[in-house]
């Protein structure tokens, strides 16, 4: 099946839902994204073709929050998109083709649950972390034996840097998961793993970018103490940390091995290093990993 010709329906079009719209459509080339969320309009020429069309998105949000700021609201963004909008849920589940769930998980299952609908989606795709494909496929079974894949995005798929894992219920074909590795691989690099495997992405990737933006505030501000002005020290660590990571990526090489070439015998850097050392950094990182996963785990209960 082409992507061009699946509609795809959101539920719950908040910050991640919103993350992999604009994703998406930034690659059509109709509109750039600020990071206000404003919108203008890019030479289709200039870009590279995209996966799909605004006209193909269908995002709902609960009506409470069109009257709460209907000018302002969630799906105005939406809108402003060229991306179709609806207030009921149901209306997603019953003319979308693939239909992603990007609600808070306490939501689940209470934004999908309608008696007597007519479920027409092949395939639901959840980004919920902690939800696990048992809980999904018991929701879905009800309805229509809909396949269920759950996946961990993460929010740097914005910017067409997010990294995605996902795992496939029963009855998910080949087919289905390459639509699945297409819309995640727009904005970004995505696999499939055992889903025993999706918490501990949860944990690492999920949850990390706050833990790089954390990272970069902090190298800022010991730029900022050594007399850099802040927007030079802020925007030089955030190159300085997507350059040590175009490193890893490139070389393929641990970065431990990397971290030896740049300390030198009674060095600037080994010196630094025996700093973090003292302060725990890496210990500190393993149990933000370690911690978020078991958070993970405890919502799927
Ligand atoms: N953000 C991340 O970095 C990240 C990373 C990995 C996974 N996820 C997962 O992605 C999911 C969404 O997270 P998020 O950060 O995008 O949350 P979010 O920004 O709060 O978006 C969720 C949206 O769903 C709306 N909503 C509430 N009840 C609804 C209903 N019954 N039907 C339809 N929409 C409803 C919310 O409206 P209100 O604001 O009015 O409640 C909100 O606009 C979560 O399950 C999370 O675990 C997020």
């Amino acid at each position: 099946m082409s992507l061009k010709s699946i509609k795809f329906g959101f539920i719950g079009a908040g910050n991640m839902a919103q993350a992999l719209g604009k994703g998406l459509l930034a690659k059509v080339g109709l509109i750039s994204c600020k990071s206000d969320n404003s919108v203008q309009s890019r030479p289709s020429e200039s870009l590279p073709p995209g996966l799909v069309a605004p006209e193909q998105l269908l995002a709902a949000a609960p009506e409470r929050l069109l009257a709460a700021d209907p000018e302002n609201g969630t799906l105005e963004i939406w809108r402003k998109w060229g991306a179709n909008t609806t207030n009921s849920n149901i209306d997603v589940l019953e003319s979308c083709d693939v239909v992603i769930l990007a609600v808070k998980p306490g939501l689940f299952p209470a934004a999908v649950s309608y008696e007597g609908i007519k479920v027409k989606c092949k395939l639901i795709i959840s980004v919920m972390s902690g939800v696990t494909i048992e809980a999904l496929e018991k929701e879905f079974c009800l309805h229509a034996q809909v396949p269920v894949v759950r996946v961990m995005p993460n929010t740097c798929a914005t910017v067409g840097a997010g990294c995605a894992v996902f795992s496939r219920g029963k009855n998910v074909t080949n087919e289905q998961c390459d639509i699945v590795k297409a819309l995640f691989e727009s904005v970004g690099i995505c696999k499939e793993v055992p889903e025993s495997q999706i918490n501990a992405y949860c944990g690492l990737t999920g949850s990390g970018p706050a833990y790089i933006y954390t990272i970069i505030e902090a190298l800022s501000d010991g730029g900022v103490k050594m007399g850099i002005d802040r927007g030079s020290a802020t925007r030089f660590a955030a190159q300085l940390v997507s350059g040590a990571a175009k490193m890893v990526l490139d070389t393929g090489r641990h970065p431990a091995s990397l971290r030896d070439d740049v300390c030198s015998p009674g060095g600037t850097t080994i010196t630094a290093v025996h700093e973090l050392e003292k302060g725990n950094l890496r210990s500190t990182l393993m149990s933000a990993v370690e911690a978020a996963a078991n958070k993970a785990n405890q919502q799927g209960k």
